[in-house]
């Protein structure tokens, strides 16, 4: 079974976001993988994601207001075929928890898998209004058909 690790800052915005529509895309499909989400920080561990992610996904018929917060640990690298981080400062800390070439390669910028070798970050949606989770649903909608696609074709 594959697994696929999403990675944010909190992990109560943007990586459950990714993982509940990830994990939507592969209900409908019928595809059995292990999906899960985490943060580079600690501040929001246990914490339900925030209700705008909530809410924002809600309108498209998936719930994550059960997933808990949790911050990226050594032994992700282990478990996860494959790390997705959302921008720049995720790639550098996660990058800076990998303890070797093989997991350093697990590690990936998640908007490189629809415009390779770009390093387009998607933005932190925290402090911004309705708009930027909407921006970031958009985003994350678009990516993840592209990461069942790669990963199907492995
Ligand atoms: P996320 O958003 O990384 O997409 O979950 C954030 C959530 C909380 C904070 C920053 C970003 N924070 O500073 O508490």
């Amino acid at each position: 079974m594959k697994k696929i690790l999403m990675v944010c800052l909190g992990n109560i915005c943007r990586s459950p976001m990714a993982e509940g529509i990830l994990k939507h895309k592969l209900k409908e499909r019928n595809i059995n993988w292990y999906v899960d989400s985490a943060g580079t920080a600690g501040y929001h561990i246990g914490e339900k994601p925030d209700r705008r992610a909530i809410e924002i996904l809600k309108k498209h018929q998936i719930d994550i207001s059960n997933l808990k917060g949790r911050q990226l640990s050594l032994s992700d690298f282990k478990t996860f075929d494959s790390i997705y981080v959302m921008d720049q400062s995720n790639y550098a800390n996660t990058l800076s928890l990998a303890n070797n070439e093989e997991e350093t390669k697990k590690v990936e910028m998640i908007m490189n898998l629809v415009s390779p070798n770009q390093f387009i970050s998607v933005p932190d949606p925290y402090f911004g209004g309705h708009e930027c989770f909407e921006k970031v649903f958009k985003m994350l909608n678009q990516v993840c058909d592209a990461i069942i696609n790669k990963h199907l074709s492995l």
